[in-house]
């Protein structure tokens, strides 16, 4: 066991440094290409009302618990698990696998996202969007398994979006991720309500926004809306995979905790919503155009962003301007969702082998970056990509977020000074609700939806991919994930962190909160409301 001596974590200097941060890492390629072709696969306004339900049920309630592990156990994910419980540190590391290979691929659409926003000055895609992607944009060859045949435009891209997440990541948790949270949040915000506006006024727009907000009542009956739902909601908010846990390890001793939390899921959403608008609105022009319903206007998918966009972008008066700031949109709200996919591992691999910020975040950038560039900006990049998507997605998190819940409180009855922890720093409390939701509720929805996740994946070879695609970058990177989980567990801790959980550890914990979580009888509500005042 290392020594007592408290390790100095760093820290966000600010509240707001810390929600942007975490709204910026929430707010991403899910919200503005993921959720509106999962709302349009199913049924756009069926899946509205699933989705809050998930977002109350699930997604605040798991946000809280990521907060709470990552702010009382104050370490990078295997760290807080490790201090949560000696044999749970393969959690830590398995949920840093699964953020291991998400940034691989993520890094990718991001660098397709800057192409496009550059593409958009000339609408370089022509008349066929579709064959353009494909064909002369990818270059994607469906029968190679592995193909070293780079295709230079993205690996250039790829290799620019790593270099500036290195950079900010060496920078450090304030000075980089912090401030540049800073800077593109609201330039995010700004350019994306600027494309919204665009949107909603296009002929046909009504006929979108009909489609998104009528509820389909009779699509509640089908459990595949509640998945998508619940699966969405996970992605979305960066909960279960160590993001939300690594952040809130850099907060102060002091901070509140499910106020921040409350405020990050509903702006999430709120973005999320906003982006359904817009693209919803965008899909009733193409209907109008091309006289056919909303719901057959475009094939889904991937094909959203870089197929129908371009498609409409063609279309429409002022499709250069539109163009360039949906893309410059995809591409800023993708670097703020991969500073914290990364961060996940550097802070990970920094806490374990005692290393230097710089050091760690060179070190493991370009180790990711030349993965990245390697299985994804060849002719075969896109299949890879989309398996492992769909396999970390849908197995990975679901898979770990049940592990980690059946861990902290089926096996070791921890929920409740987890709950003191929030409710000794925080404005709101959370009580017997929030511990049915976490307990109950997602243990059902996930072992649920793992379960026929796990069916259907057996049954049917997803995506009609070969049998050795998706041994190799699907169930192979399963395999990996877990391996190297448990490797990493053997691998002795090096430096001097103390591996002891509180209380009675002293590793950056406030005495005073620690006071309140070890004798909560004593709590003082007076005392602690002034922690939001004392928040910048
Ligand atoms: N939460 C991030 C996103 O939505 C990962 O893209």
């Amino acid at each position: 066991m290392a020594t007592e001596t408290p390790v100095r974590r760093e820290v966000f200097s600010t509240r707001i440094a810390f929600l942007l941060a975490a709204i910026g890492s929430a707010v991403g390629l899910g919200n503005i290409w993921r959720f509106p072709y999962v709302a349009y696969d199913n049924g756009g306004g069926a899946f509205l009302l699933p989705y809050m339900v998930a977002l109350l049920t699930a997604g605040i309630p798991l946000l809280f618990l990521d907060y709470a592990l990552g702010h009382r156990f104050n370490g990078s994910a295997p760290l807080a698990m490790r201090r949560f419980k000696q044999w749970a540190e393969p959690i830590g590391w398995i949920q840093l696998g699964i953020c291991f290979f998400i940034t691989i691929y993520y890094a990718v659409i991001i660098g397709w996202a800057g192409l496009y926003t550059v593409k958009s000055f000339n609408q370089a895609w022509g008349d066929d969007p579709n064959a353009y992607f494909f064909e002369d944009f990818l270059k994607f060859d469906s029968a190679q398994v592995f193909s070293f045949d780079f295709v230079p435009a993205i690996a250039v891209a790829t290799a620019l979006v790593w270099i500036v997440c290195i950079v900010v990541l060496s920078m450090g948790v304030d000075e980089g991720i912090g401030k540049m949270s800073k800077i593109f949040m609201p330039i995010l915000t700004v350019l994306f309500i600027i494309v919204v506006i665009q949107a909603v006024m296009l002929p046909g727009a009504a006929q979108g926004l009909d489609a998104f907000f009528t509820p389909k009542w009779g699509a509640l009956k089908d459990p595949g809306v509640w998945i998508a739902a619940y699966g969405q909601i996970f992605f979305s908010l960066s909960i279960c995979f160590g993001i939300m846990l690594t952040y809130s390890s850099y907060l102060k001793p002091r901070t509140n905790l499910t106020g921040t939390g409350l405020v990050t899921g509903f702006a999430n959403s709120s973005f999320e919503v906003l982006a359904g608008i817009g693209v919803f609105s965008a899909l009733g022009f193409m209907s109008m155009q091309q006289n056919v319903p909303v719901d057959e206007v475009v094939s889904s998918g991937i094909g959203l962003a870089f197929i129908a966009f371009p498609t409409i972008i063609s279309q429409m008066p002022l499709g250069a301007v539109f163009g360039v700031l949906f893309f410059g949109s995809l591409t800023v709200a993708g670097f703020t969702s991969l500073f914290s996919l990364l961060e996940v591992v550097v802070s990970g691999v920094k806490d374990k082998f005692d290393l230097q910020r710089k050091p760690a975040a060179i070190g493991v950038g370009v180790v990711m970056a030349i993965i990245s560039i390697f299985c994804f900006t060849t002719t075969s990049g896109l299949a890879t990509l989309d398996i492992m998507d769909k396999f970390t997605n849908n197995i990975g998190i679901v898979a770990i977020a049940l592990i980690s819940i059946i861990c902290i409180d089926w096996i070791c009855r921890r929920i409740n000074e987890l709950a003191l922890h929030l409710n000794a720093v925080s404005s709101f409390r959370v009580g017997t609700i929030w511990r049915i939701c976490v307990v109950n509720v997602t243990t059902i929805v996930l072992g649920y939806t793992l379960l026929q996740e796990l069916i259907s994946l057996i049954s049917e070879p997803y995506g009609g991919y070969t049998q050795t695609q998706l041994a190799l970058f699907g169930w192979g990177v399963l395999a990996v994930i877990v391996g190297v989980a448990f490797a990493m567990t053997v691998v002795p801790w090096r430096g001097s962190i103390s591996l002891d959980g509180p209380p009675g550890s002293d590793f950056g914990v406030d005495p005073d909160v620690r006071r309140t979580i070890e004798t909560p009888q004593k709590y003082e509500p007076a005392r602690h409301a002034g922690f939001a005042a004392e928040q910048k």
